[in-house]
Protein backbone atom coordinates (compact mmCIF):
# COMPACT_ATOMS: atom_id res chain seq x y z
CA UNK A 1 0.00 0.00 0.00
CA UNK A 2 1.14 3.29 -0.77
CA UNK A 3 0.97 6.48 1.70
CA UNK A 4 -1.83 8.93 0.98
CA UNK A 5 -0.67 12.41 -0.55
CA UNK A 6 -3.44 15.47 -0.11
CA UNK A 7 -5.59 15.33 -3.59
CA UNK A 8 -9.21 14.67 -3.53
CA UNK A 9 -9.62 14.75 -7.10
CA UNK A 10 -7.44 13.47 -9.54
CA UNK A 11 -7.25 13.50 -13.58
CA UNK A 12 -5.35 11.34 -15.19
CA UNK A 13 -4.86 11.50 -19.04
CA UNK A 14 -1.69 11.30 -21.72
CA UNK A 15 -1.82 14.34 -23.04
CA UNK A 16 -2.06 17.05 -20.35
CA UNK A 17 -3.40 20.53 -20.26
CA UNK A 18 -0.56 22.21 -21.24
CA UNK A 19 2.28 21.57 -24.22
CA UNK A 20 6.07 22.90 -24.17
CA UNK A 21 7.11 23.66 -27.88
CA UNK A 22 10.58 25.38 -28.64
CA UNK A 23 10.27 28.76 -30.00
CA UNK A 24 12.91 30.53 -32.50
CA UNK A 25 15.27 31.48 -29.99
CA UNK A 26 15.58 27.91 -28.67
CA UNK A 27 13.42 28.68 -25.47
CA UNK A 28 10.92 26.76 -24.02
CA UNK A 29 7.02 28.42 -24.45
CA UNK A 30 3.92 26.61 -22.60
CA UNK A 31 0.85 26.86 -24.60
CA UNK A 32 -2.11 25.48 -22.95
CA UNK A 33 -3.83 22.56 -24.27
CA UNK A 34 -6.88 23.38 -26.16
CA UNK A 35 -10.45 21.88 -26.85
CA UNK A 36 -13.60 21.79 -24.90
CA UNK A 37 -12.97 18.62 -22.96
CA UNK A 38 -9.45 20.34 -21.88
CA UNK A 39 -11.04 23.50 -20.45
CA UNK A 40 -14.49 21.63 -18.96
CA UNK A 41 -11.95 19.17 -16.95
CA UNK A 42 -9.59 22.23 -15.84
CA UNK A 43 -12.58 24.04 -14.59
CA UNK A 44 -13.89 20.96 -12.51
CA UNK A 45 -10.01 20.90 -11.01
CA UNK A 46 -9.96 24.67 -10.37
CA UNK A 47 -13.01 24.25 -8.15
CA UNK A 48 -11.19 21.60 -6.17
CA UNK A 49 -8.57 22.74 -3.31
CA UNK A 50 -5.56 20.50 -4.15
CA UNK A 51 -6.61 19.07 -7.24
CA UNK A 52 -3.93 17.44 -9.56
CA UNK A 53 -3.57 16.68 -13.24
CA UNK A 54 -1.24 13.85 -13.70
CA UNK A 55 -0.32 13.59 -17.64
CA UNK A 56 2.57 12.05 -19.48
CA UNK A 57 5.81 14.71 -21.10
CA UNK A 58 5.21 13.94 -24.87
CA UNK A 59 8.94 15.39 -25.85
CA UNK A 60 12.45 15.54 -24.54
CA UNK A 61 11.82 19.46 -23.62
CA UNK A 62 8.85 18.20 -21.14
CA UNK A 63 10.50 15.54 -19.91
CA UNK A 64 13.61 18.26 -18.77
CA UNK A 65 10.92 20.24 -17.44
CA UNK A 66 9.68 17.59 -15.19
CA UNK A 67 12.63 15.93 -14.20
CA UNK A 68 13.09 20.02 -13.01
CA UNK A 69 10.14 20.59 -11.15
CA UNK A 70 9.62 18.83 -7.62
CA UNK A 71 7.66 16.07 -7.68
CA UNK A 72 7.17 16.33 -11.38
CA UNK A 73 5.21 19.04 -10.32
CA UNK A 74 5.91 21.37 -13.71
CA UNK A 75 2.92 23.78 -12.29
CA UNK A 76 5.12 25.11 -9.79
CA UNK A 77 7.56 26.38 -11.92
CA UNK A 78 7.00 29.85 -13.18
CA UNK A 79 7.22 29.45 -16.72
CA UNK A 80 3.86 27.25 -16.73
CA UNK A 81 2.27 28.52 -13.89
CA UNK A 82 1.88 31.72 -15.58
CA UNK A 83 0.63 29.87 -18.62
CA UNK A 84 -1.75 27.32 -16.63
CA UNK A 85 -5.55 28.21 -16.73
CA UNK A 86 -7.15 27.03 -13.55
CA UNK A 87 -6.22 26.77 -10.12
CA UNK A 88 -4.91 22.94 -9.84
CA UNK A 89 -1.53 21.49 -10.27
CA UNK A 90 -0.08 19.41 -12.75
CA UNK A 91 2.48 16.39 -12.53
CA UNK A 92 4.18 15.21 -15.52
CA UNK A 93 5.58 12.02 -15.77
CA UNK A 94 9.51 11.74 -17.21
CA UNK A 95 9.16 8.33 -19.06
CA UNK A 96 12.24 7.64 -20.21
CA UNK A 97 11.62 8.29 -24.34
CA UNK A 98 11.80 4.57 -25.54
CA UNK A 99 9.36 3.34 -22.83
CA UNK A 100 7.34 6.32 -23.85
CA UNK A 101 7.22 6.19 -27.81
CA UNK A 102 6.40 2.06 -27.75
CA UNK A 103 3.71 2.50 -25.47
CA UNK A 104 2.07 5.83 -27.07
CA UNK A 105 3.19 4.98 -30.51
CA UNK A 106 3.65 1.41 -30.91
CA UNK A 107 0.90 -0.24 -28.47
CA UNK A 108 -1.74 3.04 -27.83
CA UNK A 109 -1.77 4.66 -31.12
CA UNK A 110 -1.21 1.47 -33.12
CA UNK A 111 -2.72 -1.60 -31.65
CA UNK A 112 -5.43 -0.51 -29.81
CA UNK A 113 -6.24 2.82 -31.41
CA UNK A 114 -6.22 0.49 -34.59
CA UNK A 115 -8.26 -2.76 -32.64
CA UNK A 116 -10.80 -0.20 -31.71
CA UNK A 117 -11.68 1.39 -34.69
CA UNK A 118 -11.12 -1.82 -36.40
CA UNK A 119 -8.46 -0.21 -38.97
CA UNK A 120 -6.84 -3.03 -40.05
CA UNK A 121 -5.93 -4.63 -43.17
CA UNK A 122 -6.54 -8.20 -41.67
CA UNK A 123 -4.80 -10.28 -44.63
CA UNK A 124 -1.79 -8.60 -43.33
CA UNK A 125 -1.89 -7.08 -39.87
CA UNK A 126 -2.15 -7.20 -36.77
CA UNK A 127 0.89 -9.95 -36.10
CA UNK A 128 2.13 -10.10 -32.56
CA UNK A 129 5.91 -11.12 -32.22
CA UNK A 130 8.66 -10.85 -29.68
CA UNK A 131 8.98 -7.39 -31.09
CA UNK A 132 5.38 -6.48 -30.35
CA UNK A 133 5.75 -8.01 -26.74
CA UNK A 134 8.31 -5.96 -26.32
CA UNK A 135 6.38 -2.68 -26.40
CA UNK A 136 3.87 -4.09 -24.86
CA UNK A 137 6.40 -4.28 -21.45
CA UNK A 138 6.91 -0.77 -22.32
CA UNK A 139 2.87 -0.41 -22.28
CA UNK A 140 2.66 -1.96 -18.93
CA UNK A 141 5.71 0.51 -17.48
CA UNK A 142 3.94 3.64 -19.24
CA UNK A 143 0.95 2.38 -16.94
CA UNK A 144 2.56 1.80 -13.85
CA UNK A 145 4.30 5.20 -13.81
CA UNK A 146 0.80 6.75 -13.84
CA UNK A 147 -0.88 4.56 -11.19
CA UNK A 148 2.13 5.09 -8.89
CA UNK A 149 2.05 8.49 -9.42
CA UNK A 150 -1.93 8.75 -8.91
CA UNK A 151 -1.33 6.56 -5.64
CA UNK A 152 1.24 9.05 -4.29
CA UNK A 153 -1.37 11.97 -5.25
CA UNK A 154 -4.34 10.81 -4.12
CA UNK A 155 -5.65 11.61 -0.39
CA UNK A 156 -7.99 9.10 1.55
CA UNK A 157 -11.12 8.19 -0.48
CA UNK A 158 -10.02 10.33 -3.33
CA UNK A 159 -11.44 10.47 -7.03
CA UNK A 160 -9.50 9.57 -9.47
CA UNK A 161 -10.43 9.95 -13.18
CA UNK A 162 -8.73 8.45 -15.36
CA UNK A 163 -8.76 8.63 -19.25
CA UNK A 164 -8.86 6.51 -22.67
CA UNK A 165 -7.14 3.59 -24.27
CA UNK A 166 -3.63 5.11 -23.26
CA UNK A 167 -4.27 3.72 -19.70
CA UNK A 168 -5.93 0.61 -19.62
CA UNK A 169 -4.32 -1.04 -17.44
CA UNK A 170 -4.17 1.81 -14.68
CA UNK A 171 -7.49 1.25 -12.43
CA UNK A 172 -6.46 -2.47 -11.38
CA UNK A 173 -2.75 -1.11 -10.82
CA UNK A 174 -4.23 1.92 -8.79
CA UNK A 175 -6.94 -0.67 -7.09
CA UNK A 176 -4.27 -2.28 -5.99
CA UNK A 177 -2.32 0.40 -4.22
CA UNK A 178 -4.61 1.92 -2.84
CA UNK A 179 -8.02 0.22 -1.99
CA UNK A 180 -9.75 3.11 -0.36
CA UNK A 181 -9.43 5.61 -3.81
CA UNK A 182 -12.68 5.51 -6.08
CA UNK A 183 -11.91 5.38 -9.40
CA UNK A 184 -13.59 6.13 -12.92
CA UNK A 185 -12.13 5.70 -15.98
CA UNK A 186 -13.67 6.91 -19.11
CA UNK A 187 -12.88 5.09 -22.91
CA UNK A 188 -13.11 8.37 -25.64
CA UNK A 189 -13.07 5.89 -28.29
CA UNK A 190 -15.66 3.48 -29.39
CA UNK A 191 -15.94 -0.48 -28.21
CA UNK A 192 -15.50 -3.35 -30.61
CA UNK A 193 -17.33 -6.72 -31.12
CA UNK A 194 -15.47 -9.38 -28.95
CA UNK A 195 -14.72 -11.32 -32.52
CA UNK A 196 -12.96 -8.19 -33.26
CA UNK A 197 -11.16 -7.71 -29.93
CA UNK A 198 -9.84 -11.40 -30.16
CA UNK A 199 -7.64 -10.32 -32.33
CA UNK A 200 -5.38 -9.29 -29.48
CA UNK A 201 -3.78 -12.40 -28.30
CA UNK A 202 -5.80 -13.94 -25.48
CA UNK A 203 -3.92 -12.90 -22.80
CA UNK A 204 -3.41 -9.12 -23.61
CA UNK A 205 -7.13 -9.27 -23.98
CA UNK A 206 -7.62 -10.12 -20.64
CA UNK A 207 -5.14 -8.13 -19.35
CA UNK A 208 -6.94 -5.21 -20.99
CA UNK A 209 -10.35 -5.77 -20.06
CA UNK A 210 -9.17 -6.76 -16.54
CA UNK A 211 -7.07 -3.49 -15.94
CA UNK A 212 -10.53 -1.44 -16.78
CA UNK A 213 -12.40 -3.25 -14.46
CA UNK A 214 -10.53 -2.12 -11.81
CA UNK A 215 -12.70 0.63 -11.97
CA UNK A 216 -15.65 1.59 -9.74
CA UNK A 217 -17.43 3.44 -13.48
CA UNK A 218 -16.29 2.49 -16.70
CA UNK A 219 -17.61 5.45 -18.74
CA UNK A 220 -18.55 5.48 -22.56
CA UNK A 221 -19.81 8.07 -24.67
CA UNK A 222 -23.30 5.57 -26.02
CA UNK A 223 -24.95 3.14 -25.07
CA UNK A 224 -23.35 1.38 -28.52
CA UNK A 225 -19.96 1.27 -26.86
CA UNK A 226 -20.95 0.42 -23.52
CA UNK A 227 -22.66 -2.85 -24.68
CA UNK A 228 -20.13 -4.00 -26.71
CA UNK A 229 -17.80 -3.84 -23.33
CA UNK A 230 -20.07 -5.62 -21.47
CA UNK A 231 -19.71 -8.22 -24.22
CA UNK A 232 -16.11 -8.53 -24.74
CA UNK A 233 -15.65 -8.40 -20.68
CA UNK A 234 -18.20 -11.68 -20.48
CA UNK A 235 -16.15 -13.38 -23.43
CA UNK A 236 -12.63 -12.46 -22.60
CA UNK A 237 -12.88 -12.95 -18.66
CA UNK A 238 -16.28 -14.28 -18.04
CA UNK A 239 -17.26 -12.04 -15.58
CA UNK A 240 -20.57 -9.51 -16.04
CA UNK A 241 -19.00 -6.35 -16.02
CA UNK A 242 -20.81 -4.26 -13.95
CA UNK A 243 -20.07 -0.23 -13.52
CA UNK A 244 -20.21 0.42 -16.79
CA UNK A 245 -22.28 3.84 -17.55
CA UNK A 246 -22.77 5.82 -20.57
CA UNK A 247 -21.81 9.94 -20.52
CA UNK A 248 -22.36 11.60 -24.03
CA UNK A 249 -20.23 14.12 -24.16
CA UNK A 250 -21.13 17.63 -25.63
CA UNK A 251 -19.88 20.51 -26.78
CA UNK A 252 -20.24 24.10 -24.69
CA UNK A 253 -21.67 26.73 -27.04
CA UNK A 254 -20.38 29.59 -24.90
CA UNK A 255 -16.83 28.36 -25.00
CA UNK A 256 -16.93 27.39 -28.69
CA UNK A 257 -19.00 31.05 -29.66
CA UNK A 258 -16.21 32.82 -27.81
CA UNK A 259 -13.25 30.81 -29.64
CA UNK A 260 -14.87 31.57 -33.08
CA UNK A 261 -16.32 34.90 -32.48
CA UNK A 262 -12.28 36.22 -32.55
CA UNK A 263 -10.58 38.89 -34.79
CA UNK A 264 -8.59 36.11 -36.59
CA UNK A 265 -11.50 34.10 -37.37
CA UNK A 266 -13.60 36.81 -39.25
CA UNK A 267 -10.78 37.57 -40.98
CA UNK A 268 -9.90 34.15 -41.96
CA UNK A 269 -13.92 33.90 -42.78
CA UNK A 270 -13.93 37.19 -45.03
CA UNK A 271 -11.19 35.05 -47.30
CA UNK A 272 -13.16 32.15 -47.54
CA UNK A 273 -15.65 34.25 -48.22
CA UNK A 274 -13.79 35.55 -51.09
CA UNK A 275 -13.23 32.30 -53.03
CA UNK A 276 -16.46 30.69 -52.28
CA UNK A 277 -18.89 33.69 -52.51
CA UNK A 278 -22.49 32.56 -52.28
CA UNK A 279 -22.20 28.78 -53.36
CA UNK A 280 -23.31 26.21 -50.83
CA UNK A 281 -20.32 25.03 -48.73
CA UNK A 282 -19.61 21.41 -47.49
CA UNK A 283 -17.45 21.61 -44.66
CA UNK A 284 -15.08 18.90 -42.55
CA UNK A 285 -12.54 19.64 -40.24
CA UNK A 286 -10.27 16.47 -38.94
CA UNK A 287 -7.02 15.44 -37.83
CA UNK A 288 -5.01 13.63 -40.68
CA UNK A 289 -6.53 10.50 -38.85
CA UNK A 290 -6.98 7.08 -40.53
CA UNK A 291 -10.31 6.60 -38.86
CA UNK A 292 -11.96 9.87 -40.05
CA UNK A 293 -11.50 8.53 -43.58
CA UNK A 294 -11.20 11.81 -45.39
CA UNK A 295 -9.78 9.56 -48.16
CA UNK A 296 -13.79 8.21 -49.18
CA UNK A 297 -15.51 11.36 -48.29
CA UNK A 298 -12.89 12.66 -51.24
CA UNK A 299 -13.91 9.58 -53.01
CA UNK A 300 -17.67 10.57 -52.07
CA UNK A 301 -17.11 14.08 -53.40
CA UNK A 302 -15.84 13.56 -56.30
CA UNK A 303 -18.87 10.49 -57.05
CA UNK A 304 -21.05 13.87 -56.86
CA UNK A 305 -19.55 15.93 -59.34
CA UNK A 306 -18.97 12.98 -61.64
CA UNK A 307 -22.99 11.79 -61.07
CA UNK A 308 -25.02 15.19 -60.79
CA UNK A 309 -22.87 17.63 -62.81
CA UNK A 310 -25.76 20.44 -62.08
CA UNK A 311 -23.54 20.94 -58.84
CA UNK A 312 -20.15 22.30 -60.64
CA UNK A 313 -19.77 25.33 -60.03
CA UNK A 314 -22.51 26.07 -56.74
CA UNK A 315 -20.25 24.07 -54.58
CA UNK A 316 -17.10 24.19 -52.79
CA UNK A 317 -15.76 21.13 -50.45
CA UNK A 318 -13.64 22.72 -47.69
CA UNK A 319 -11.56 20.40 -45.70
CA UNK A 320 -8.73 21.21 -43.10
CA UNK A 321 -6.23 18.84 -41.89
CA UNK A 322 -4.63 19.46 -38.65
CA UNK A 323 -1.66 17.24 -38.68
CA UNK A 324 -1.53 14.38 -35.95
CA UNK A 325 0.29 11.23 -35.38
CA UNK A 326 3.23 12.23 -37.45
CA UNK A 327 5.80 9.89 -36.07
CA UNK A 328 3.64 6.08 -37.38
CA UNK A 329 4.82 5.67 -41.05
CA UNK A 330 0.69 4.96 -41.86
CA UNK A 331 -0.30 7.98 -40.81
CA UNK A 332 2.24 9.69 -43.26
CA UNK A 333 1.46 7.94 -46.03
CA UNK A 334 -2.45 8.07 -45.36
CA UNK A 335 -1.18 12.13 -45.51
CA UNK A 336 0.03 11.84 -48.75
CA UNK A 337 -2.67 9.94 -50.32
CA UNK A 338 -5.31 11.99 -49.29
CA UNK A 339 -3.38 14.96 -50.76
CA UNK A 340 -2.75 13.24 -54.22
CA UNK A 341 -6.51 12.47 -54.35
CA UNK A 342 -7.22 16.20 -53.42
CA UNK A 343 -5.29 17.22 -56.76
CA UNK A 344 -7.05 15.23 -59.06
CA UNK A 345 -10.15 16.45 -57.82
CA UNK A 346 -8.62 19.73 -58.28
CA UNK A 347 -7.45 18.60 -61.71
CA UNK A 348 -10.47 16.90 -62.80
CA UNK A 349 -13.59 19.83 -61.88
CA UNK A 350 -11.54 23.13 -61.21
CA UNK A 351 -11.95 25.75 -63.88
CA UNK A 352 -10.87 29.78 -64.01
CA UNK A 353 -14.02 30.84 -62.12
CA UNK A 354 -14.58 27.41 -60.23
CA UNK A 355 -12.18 25.93 -56.95
CA UNK A 356 -14.35 22.97 -56.11
CA UNK A 357 -12.16 22.04 -53.69
CA UNK A 358 -10.14 23.75 -50.84
CA UNK A 359 -8.24 21.19 -49.75
CA UNK A 360 -5.55 22.52 -45.97
CA UNK A 361 -3.54 20.68 -44.06
CA UNK A 362 -2.02 22.82 -41.16
CA UNK A 363 -2.28 24.18 -37.57
CA UNK A 364 -4.44 27.01 -37.98
CA UNK A 365 -7.15 26.43 -35.67
CA UNK A 366 -8.96 29.75 -37.23
CA UNK A 367 -8.77 28.91 -40.78
CA UNK A 368 -10.94 25.46 -38.94
CA UNK A 369 -13.20 27.57 -37.13
CA UNK A 370 -13.92 29.94 -40.43
CA UNK A 371 -14.98 26.16 -42.48
CA UNK A 372 -17.66 25.62 -39.38
CA UNK A 373 -18.73 29.17 -39.57
CA UNK A 374 -19.77 28.88 -43.27
CA UNK A 375 -21.03 25.37 -44.22
CA UNK A 376 -24.26 24.44 -45.70
CA UNK A 377 -23.48 20.94 -44.80
CA UNK A 378 -21.21 19.44 -41.94
CA UNK A 379 -19.70 16.22 -43.25
CA UNK A 380 -18.33 13.60 -41.06
CA UNK A 381 -17.63 10.32 -42.14
CA UNK A 382 -16.08 8.33 -39.81
CA UNK A 383 -14.37 4.47 -40.16
CA UNK A 384 -15.47 4.78 -36.38
CA UNK A 385 -15.48 7.43 -33.61
CA UNK A 386 -16.30 7.20 -30.10
CA UNK A 387 -18.24 10.48 -30.15
CA UNK A 388 -16.88 13.26 -33.19
CA UNK A 389 -16.87 16.76 -30.96
CA UNK A 390 -16.27 18.69 -34.62
CA UNK A 391 -20.06 17.70 -35.90
CA UNK A 392 -21.42 19.19 -32.41
CA UNK A 393 -19.32 22.59 -32.63
CA UNK A 394 -20.09 22.77 -36.35
CA UNK A 395 -23.91 22.82 -35.68
CA UNK A 396 -23.50 25.38 -32.91
CA UNK A 397 -21.02 27.08 -34.79
CA UNK A 398 -22.19 27.14 -38.80
CA UNK A 399 -24.29 30.51 -39.24
CA UNK A 400 -26.45 28.77 -41.98
CA UNK A 401 -28.07 26.36 -40.26
CA UNK A 402 -26.36 23.08 -41.51
CA UNK A 403 -27.30 20.11 -42.55
CA UNK A 404 -25.22 17.13 -41.44
CA UNK A 405 -24.20 13.87 -43.39
CA UNK A 406 -22.88 11.50 -40.51
CA UNK A 407 -21.32 8.27 -40.55
CA UNK A 408 -23.53 6.13 -38.87
CA UNK A 409 -20.68 4.49 -36.73
CA UNK A 410 -20.33 7.61 -35.08
CA UNK A 411 -21.23 7.93 -31.44
CA UNK A 412 -22.61 11.42 -32.74
CA UNK A 413 -25.10 9.61 -34.54
CA UNK A 414 -26.69 8.81 -31.67
CA UNK A 415 -26.70 11.51 -29.58
CA UNK A 416 -28.40 13.47 -33.32
CA UNK A 417 -30.92 11.14 -34.58
CA UNK A 418 -32.99 11.14 -37.16
CA UNK A 419 -32.00 15.01 -38.30
CA UNK A 420 -28.93 14.02 -39.85
CA UNK A 421 -28.87 12.13 -43.07
CA UNK A 422 -26.60 9.04 -41.68
CA UNK A 423 -24.36 7.17 -43.92
CA UNK A 424 -22.22 4.10 -44.24
CA UNK A 425 -18.72 5.69 -44.40
CA UNK A 426 -17.58 2.76 -46.66
CA UNK A 427 -20.50 3.40 -48.89
CA UNK A 428 -19.59 6.30 -51.29
CA UNK A 429 -22.06 6.12 -53.26
CA UNK A 430 -24.63 6.32 -50.64
CA UNK A 431 -22.59 9.15 -49.19
CA UNK A 432 -22.21 10.95 -52.44
CA UNK A 433 -26.57 11.05 -52.50
CA UNK A 434 -26.63 11.73 -48.88
CA UNK A 435 -24.20 15.10 -50.16
CA UNK A 436 -27.00 15.86 -52.60
CA UNK A 437 -29.85 15.24 -50.80
CA UNK A 438 -28.63 17.63 -47.91
CA UNK A 439 -27.31 20.33 -50.15
CA UNK A 440 -31.46 20.00 -51.55
CA UNK A 441 -33.06 20.36 -48.21
CA UNK A 442 -35.22 23.17 -48.31
CA UNK A 443 -34.52 26.26 -45.60
CA UNK A 444 -37.20 25.97 -43.49
CA UNK A 445 -36.76 21.95 -42.70
CA UNK A 446 -32.94 22.65 -42.82
CA UNK A 447 -33.29 25.17 -39.87
CA UNK A 448 -35.72 22.81 -37.57
CA UNK A 449 -33.04 19.85 -37.79
CA UNK A 450 -30.55 22.23 -37.25
CA UNK A 451 -32.55 22.94 -34.32
CA UNK A 452 -32.94 20.11 -32.99
CA UNK A 453 -29.58 19.03 -33.48
CA UNK A 454 -27.92 21.90 -32.13
CA UNK A 455 -30.06 21.22 -28.23
CA UNK A 456 -28.71 17.64 -28.99
CA UNK A 457 -25.54 18.61 -29.40
CA UNK A 458 -25.34 20.78 -25.95
CA UNK A 459 -26.93 18.77 -23.83
CA UNK A 460 -23.76 17.64 -21.51
CA UNK A 461 -21.22 20.21 -22.17
CA UNK A 462 -17.79 18.76 -20.71
CA UNK A 463 -18.42 20.68 -16.94
CA UNK A 464 -21.50 18.44 -16.47
CA UNK A 465 -20.28 15.78 -18.43
CA UNK A 466 -17.16 15.17 -16.13
CA UNK A 467 -19.98 15.79 -12.52
CA UNK A 468 -21.96 13.25 -13.56
CA UNK A 469 -19.15 10.70 -13.65
CA UNK A 470 -17.78 12.20 -9.90
CA UNK A 471 -21.89 12.03 -9.50
CA UNK A 472 -21.82 8.15 -10.23
CA UNK A 473 -18.92 7.58 -8.45
CA UNK A 474 -20.52 8.05 -5.42
CA UNK A 475 -20.10 10.14 -2.32
CA UNK A 476 -16.68 9.76 -0.18
CA UNK A 477 -17.22 6.73 2.82
CA UNK A 478 -15.61 9.45 5.65
C1 LIG B 1 -8.46 11.09 -29.58
C2 LIG B 1 -8.17 10.40 -28.27
C3 LIG B 1 -7.49 11.37 -27.31
C4 LIG B 1 -6.29 12.00 -27.97
C5 LIG B 1 -6.71 12.70 -29.26
C6 LIG B 1 -5.53 13.32 -30.01
O1 LIG B 1 -9.49 11.99 -29.43
O2 LIG B 1 -9.34 9.86 -27.72
O3 LIG B 1 -7.05 10.69 -26.15
O4 LIG B 1 -5.66 12.91 -27.12
O5 LIG B 1 -7.33 11.75 -30.10
O6 LIG B 1 -4.55 12.39 -30.27
P1 LIG B 1 -3.04 12.54 -29.74
O7 LIG B 1 -2.38 11.24 -30.08
O8 LIG B 1 -2.51 13.69 -30.51
O9 LIG B 1 -3.10 12.82 -28.27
Amino acid sequence: MTAPGRAPLLVASNRGPLTVVAVEDGDDEVRRGGGGLVSGMQAALSATPEAVWVCAALNERERALARQAPNGRVSELPLVADALHGDFDVRMLPIDAQTFRNAYNGVANSTLWFVLHQLYDLPTSPSFDAAWRRQWASYVRYNRAFAEALAAEAAPDAAVMVQDYHLFLVPRMLRELRADVRIGHFTHTPWVTPEYFTTLPDDIAAAVVDGMLGADVIGFHTERWASLFRDTAQAVTGATASGVRVFPLGTDADEMHKLAGRRSVDSELRVLHDVVGDRSVIGRVDRTELSKNVWRGLLAYRELLRTRPEWHGRVVHAVYNNPSREDLPAYREYTARIERLAQEIDDEFGTEDWTPLLFDIGDDYPAALAILRRSDVVFVNSVRDGMNLVVLEGLVLSERNPAVVLSRETGAAEVLGDDAFTVNPFDVGATAAALHEALLLPPDERAERADRMRTAAVRLPPIPWFEAQLEALGPKSR
